[in-house]
């Protein structure tokens, strides 16, 4: 053990430390920009050059790139740029870069303001320590003040093995920030590397998760550990690439081709959102006339009631310059979410797609329609919903998955949504499939029908099956008697009047005013305030 120092060395240190200080006082304006301007430049080649070609080799870019491509030009400001970390063990504390390895700060998309995160591939492989959990929360917490977006681009080993439980805290703290910014600001996760382990939660609990093809996989344990345990081969592709969360899981709400692809649809997307649940969505002056007639739409519908039309038609047919965002376009392909604009002012649609299961509600796309609902009710998007359903699909595989608990999310959704609901029937709305889809019943604003509408308990045939049974057994020619009674049916019950008489649709219309008539109603709706009672939260059947 060293000896205490006496008053001689004390002096001397002291007298070194104020030739330091002096000198260092004296120095010109220019030594100390250069000293920061080098710890700049420092900084942003973290990772070191060597890093940074690997990444690129990858066919990724840096944490920066992304930044920059993400961000208008020139508008990001950087936190944090200049944090270390302070960690010992496993040799860490010899290897300190600035910033450590995530990018943060804030700047504008379109002119409004976000925040974003980075992970950085480069620096200890992205992994999350305890600052740059402190880093991303300093960020979340400005958003969630100030009212923006937060985006997150993930590109990370998970948790940083040499911090331990360091890490494990600092995404509690992440995801506990996710929870309390749910249905304030909007947050959108990019995937753009590997995310794994815990790690995935945070992006699963924000709005909207992107995936960029074959350079980014997550998953809670990976192949080799799958391997180990249940015997099970799998890739990392097949497991957790994009198009397995995007069309098996419905984790990934969109994939990308590359990174600069995925970039262009995040800030795409910011375009549809207000920056809180307090705003509205960003209003952009159509180019498209809103009293537009839809002609198209006359000749769209087939002969028969059992075939099949595409949904997406009737949709760029009504909708400003026939723009839609689709949500989830892999997953549950029976219903459509997306984002759109009638006379410029951001909507989320909802359809049934009789191309695929006729259009059927299933477990899947009651849940994916939920989710969608739900968010367009917390940020004051206004729905469209587009009935065409034959009611929920049948099946043991559907009732032991659930779909009663599964299907409920969509009825609830709706119907605790008060942002201004309109619905057009264009076909089937059939039994309970028809109450869900945002009916009059659960509260719609404003619901039309087509003069091709049938709102039924279910179809002609099942219904005389049913009712009509007795008589067709004990008819002569009893094909011949189902047929009459098919047709007697039809006639009375498989049209929109019934419902138009009770006023369960306000206005049966015709197919080609259908754009002016929401334009209309929107446009009646857009002061509509709705109060829902008090309580703590609802109880969402999950
Ligand atoms: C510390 C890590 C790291 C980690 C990678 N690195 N992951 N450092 N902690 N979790 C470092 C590597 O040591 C390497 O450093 C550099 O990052 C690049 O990694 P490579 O392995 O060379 O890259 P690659 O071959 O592309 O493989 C990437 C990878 C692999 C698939 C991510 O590194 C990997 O499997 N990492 C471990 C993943 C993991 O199991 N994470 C923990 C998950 S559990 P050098 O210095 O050599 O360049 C978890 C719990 C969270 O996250 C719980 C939250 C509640």
């Amino acid at each position: 053990m060293g000896e205490r120092p006496g008053p001689a060395e004390a002096a001397h240190y002291n007298h070194a430390l104020m030739t330091i200080s002096e000198e260092r006082s004296r120095r010109p304006v220019e030594d100390r920009l250069e000293e920061l301007r080098g710890k700049r430049a420092e900084a942003e080649l973290a990772g070191g050059k060597q890093a940074i070609a690997k990444q690129h080799e990858r066919g990724k870019l840096t944490a920066r790139e992304r930044i920059a491509k993400l961000l208008d030009a020139d508008s990001f400001v950087e936190t944090d740029q200049l944090v270390r970390h302070r960690s010992h063990g496993f040799g860490i504390e010899n290897k300190r870069p600035l910033s450590d390895a995530v990018v943060t700060g804030w700047g504008t998309i379109d002119g409004r303001k976000v925040f974003v995160f980075a992970q950085d591939f480069t620096v200890f492989g992205g992994s999350l320590g305890e600052v740059m959990g402190e880093k991303i929360c300093k960020i979340m917490d400005l958003a969630l003040q100030t009212g923006a977006p937060v985006i997150g681009l993930n590109d990370s080993g998970g948790a940083r093995i040499q911090e331990g439980a360091a890490s494990l805290a600092g995404y509690g703290y992440i995801f506990d920030r996710n929870v309390r910014s749910s249905g304030v600001i909007p947050q959108i996760s990019a995937i753009m590397g590997p995310c794994a382990g815990g790690a995935v939660y945070s992006p699963a609990m924000t709005d909207f998760t992107f995936m960029v093809s074959e350079t980014s996989h997550m998953f809670i344990t990976g192949p080799e550990v799958i391997r180990a345990v249940t015997g099970e081969a799998v890739t990392q592709e097949e497991l957790g690439g994009a198009m397995s969360h995007a069309s098996k899981s419905g984790v990934a709400h969109f994939v990308a081709a590359d990174d600069e692809d995925c970039l262009r649809q995040v800030r795409y997307l910011m375009s549809f959102l207000p920056s809180n649940n307090f705003e509205s969505p960003p209003y952009f002056p159509p180019t498209d006339d809103p009293m537009r007639f839809c002609d198209e739409l006359l000749e769209l519908l087939p002969e028969s009631p059992n075939q099949p039309y595409d949904m997406h038609q009737v949709i760029s047919s009504i909708f400003d310059d026939g723009e839609f965002f689709e949500v989830h376009p892999h997953w549950g392909q029976n219903l459509l979410c997306g984002f759109s604009r009638l006379a410029g002012h951001p909507v989320g649609i909802v359809a049934n797609q009789p191309q695929v299961l006729a259009g059927c509600l299933d477990i899947t796309s009651s849940t994916k329609g939920g989710r969608f609902v739900r968010f367009c009710d917390a940020f004051n998007i206004p729905l469209v919903t587009f009935v065409d359903v034959p009611g929920f699909l049948p099946g043991t595989e559907q009732e032991y998955g659930g779909i009663i608990r599964h299907g409920s999310k969509l009825l609830y959704a709706f119907s605790e949504a008060t942002v201004p609901r309109m619905t057009v029937i264009t076909r089937k709305a059939y039994g309970g499939a028809y109450v869900v889809m945002n009916s009059k019943h659960i509260r719609s604003d404003v619901s039309f029908a087509w003069p091709s509408a049938q709102i039924a308990v279910m179809g002609a045939e099942g219904a005389v099956n049913i009712i009509q049974r007795k008589e067709i057994a004990g008819a002569e020619d009893a094909d011949a008697k189902r047929s009459e009674l098919i047709a007697d049916y039809e006639t009375r019950f498989s049209n929109p009047y019934i419902a138009a008489e009770r006023g369960y649709v306000d206005d049966v219309i015709e197919p080609q005013t259908t754009r002016r008539r929401l334009v209309q109603s929107l446009e009646m709706l857009r002061s509509k305030r709705e109060t829902i009672p008090q309580r703590k939260h609802g109880n969402i059947p999950l």
